[in-house]
């Protein structure tokens, strides 16, 4: 049922959805790969879908109620809302997410996990994203992106400017179409 959701919207909005199908178990476990439940209280996924990242996440050990997902589409927030009841869903742009942070009160993300299509973003908004996501992640956080081409989505400018590393964290061929995964982390000396 998921599919023909995922499908039908994939038909009326191509570049938001940025993959012609929902997350594969495999590239969602990759994804995950680097979080350790016992380091994360909170943790954001952005651009949850139908919630097969936040699926691997709460296999991995992350507890349900701390986890926000942040989901454009209302039919995929509708999804969500009924797998992952305990969860808090955030059904709008993760800009306005973005703005209205503060009831979140002073903390910062444990973790970023994010499957929006990036490169379908114009650059100064998919800069100010980054951005607010660096800004909200805490010191040891990682932010980790799913990207379908080898090069990283994640702009080159706002490494730069905060210091950070960007490391390939590994391929799947298992997605449609083929992804590969990036973890990004402060550099810390
Ligand atoms: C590649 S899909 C991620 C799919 C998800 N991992 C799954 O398996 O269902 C990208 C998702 O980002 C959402 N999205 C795109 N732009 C967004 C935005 N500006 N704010 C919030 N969500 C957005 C899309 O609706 C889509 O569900």
């Amino acid at each position: 049922m998921d599919l023909f959701y995922w499908l039908k919207n994939y038909v009326k909005h191509p570049l938001q959805l940025g993959a012609i199908l929902p997350t594969s178990n495999s590239a969602s476990r990759l994804m995950v790969k680097a979080i350790s439940s016992s380091e994360m209280n909170l943790v954001l996924e952005l651009g949850a879908g139908t919630g097969t990242v936040t699926q691997a996440l709460i296999r991995k050990g992350v507890l349900e109620q701390n986890l926000v997902l942040v989901e454009i589409n209302r039919e995929f927030c509708n999804i969500l809302e009924r797998k992952y009841p305990k969860a808090k869903i955030v059904c709008g742009d993760v800009l306005d997410f973005f703005q209205d942070i503060d009831r979140f009160g002073e903390t910062k993300f444990d973790a970023i996990i994010s499957g929006l299509p990036l490169l379908s973003i114009e650059k100064a908004q998919r800069e100010l994203i980054c951005d607010l996501c660096i800004k909200n992640l805490s010191d040891q956080g990682h932010f980790v992106q799913i990207t379908y081409f080898l090069r990283c989505s994640f702009p080159e400018s706002i490494v730069r400017q905060y210091n950070l590393k960007a490391k390939f964290n590994g391929f799947t061929f298992f997605n449609f179409p083929p992804a590969f995964v990036w973890d990004i982390r402060r550099n810390v000396l």
